[in-house]
C-alpha cells in the first residue's frame, strides 16, 4: 500500500486532457497537489475525468492505493476550458497539447501572459526543441521539458530537459517535484529527440528497415528483440502502440536537427503513413487490431 506523503501543495494547471494529460493530472493529485486540467474541449475533459477514475479504481483492486486516497485524489481535480482561468494561481504548468508545433508556441505565448513570473512552464513535448517553446516567452529561463512515459501512472522515468537557457533552480524543483510523484527523474539537455526517442526512434526505424529489405517477417524480428534482448515489446508492435504517424514525425526532427542520412525515415514507414496504416489507432500497421485478433501482417505486404 503506498503511503502518500503530504509536503509541498503547489497549484499545477496542466493542459491537454489526452492520454498523457489525464495520467499527468492523476499522478499529481494522487500525491496531494490541487490540478487544474485544462482542455479546449469539454467533452475531453469529460472522457478524461472518467479515465483517471477508472484508473485509479484499478489501483484500488490492486491494493496500491485506499478507496479513500482515490475519492480525494479525484475531489483535487478542477477542469476548465479556459487557459487563462486555469493557470492563473498556477505554480507549475504543464502542458501536454496536441504534438504541433504552431500550436504549442501558441499556448507558451498565452501561458507567459497569464503566469505569475515565478510559474515554472513545462512541457511534455516528445520531440519538439525546449529552447524553441521558451524563446516565444520572456521567462525562457523557466521553461523545461516533463517528459512522462506513457502509461503515466505505471511508467517510472520522467525525463527532464534542460533548455539553453533552463535555470538551475528550475531543474532542482521539477526534480523535486518528479520525486514527490514516485518516479525516477532523469535530467538530460536539449537537441534532436532528447535521450528517450534518440535511442528509441533509430531503433525502430531500423526494424522497418530489416523488414522493408525482407531480413525477416513482424513475428521474426519482434521475437528477437522481446527474447533475445529481454524487451517487453518488440520494435514493431510498440510502433504501433506510439503510433506510426508520431515515428515518423520524431524521424523528421531527428534527421533535420542532425543532417545525417543515418536518420532518414525508412520509406515503407513513409509509405504505411501514407496508407493510413497508423497501428493500433487505425486498426493495421505491424499487426491487426480488429476485435479478437492480434496477427501479424504478412511479410508478403511489407517486401519491396
Ligand atoms: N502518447 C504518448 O505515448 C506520449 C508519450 C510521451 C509524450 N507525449 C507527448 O504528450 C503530448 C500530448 O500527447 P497525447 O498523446 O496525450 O495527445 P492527445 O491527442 O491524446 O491529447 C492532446 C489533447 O490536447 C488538447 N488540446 C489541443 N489544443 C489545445 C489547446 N490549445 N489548449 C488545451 N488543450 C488542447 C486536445 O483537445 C487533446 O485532448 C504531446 O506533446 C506528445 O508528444 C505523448
Amino acid at each position: 500500500m503506498t503511503n502518500v506523503i503530504y509536503l509541498a501543495m503547489e497549484k499545477i494547471a496542466v493542459i491537454g486532457a489526452g492520454t498523457m494529460g489525464n495520467g499527468i493530472a492523476h499522478v499529481f493529485a494522487q500525491n496531494g497537489y490541487p490540478v487544474t486540467l485544462v482542455d479546449v474541449s469539454a467533452s475531453q475533459l469529460e472522457k478524461a475525468i472518467e479515465v483517471i477514475s477508472k484508473n485509479l479504481e484499478r489501483q484500488v483492486g490492486k491494493g496500491t492505493i485506499t478507496d479513500a486516497v482515490k475519492t480525494e485524489s479525484l475531489s483535487r481535480i478542477k477542469t476548465e476550458t479556459d487557459l487563462t482561468k486555469g493557470v492563473a494561481d498556477a505554480e507549475l504548468v504543464v502542458e501536454a497539447a496536441t504534438e504541433n508545433t504552431q500550436l504549442k508556441l501558441d499556448i507558451f505565448r498565452q501561458l507567459d501572459a497569464h503566469t505569475s513570473s515565478d510559474c515554472i512552464l513545462a512541457t511534455n513535448t516528445s520531440s519538439i526543441s525546449i529552447t524553441k517553446i521558451a524563446a516565444v516567452t520572456k521567462k525562457p529561463g523557466k521553461v523545461i521539458g516533463m517528459h512522462f512515459m506513457n502509461p503515466v501512472p505505471v511508467m517510472k522515468l520522467v525525463e527532464i530537459i534542460n533548455g539553453y537557457g533552463t535555470e538551475k533552480w528550475v531543474t532542482e524543483k521539477i526534480i523535486d517535484y518528479t520525486q514527490s510523484l514516485g518516479k525516477t527523474p532523469c535530467a538530460v539537455n536539449d537537441y534532436p529527440g532528447f535521450i528517450a526517442n534518440r535511442i528509441l526512434m533509430p531503433m525502430i526505424n531500423e526494424a522497418i528497415y530489416s523488414l522493408y529489405e525482407s531480413v525477416a517477417g513482424v513475428s521474426e524480428i519482434d521475437t528477437v528483440m522481446k527474447l533475445g534482448m529481454a524487451h517487453p515489446m518488440g520494435p514493431l508492435q510498440l510502433a504501433d502502440f506510439i503510433g506510426l504517424d508520431v515515428c515518423l514525425a520524431i524521424m523528421r526532427v531527428l534527421h533535420d536537427g542532425f543532417a545525417q542520412p543515418k536518420y532518414a525515415p525508412c520509406p515503407l514507414l513513409v509509405n504505411m503513413v501514407t496508407a493510413g496504416k497508423l497501428g493500433v489507432k487505425s486498426g493495421e500497421g505491424f499487426y491487426f487490431y480488429t476485435p479478437g485478433s492480434k496477427d501479424a501482417v504478412p511479410s508478403s505486404t511489407f517486401s519491396r
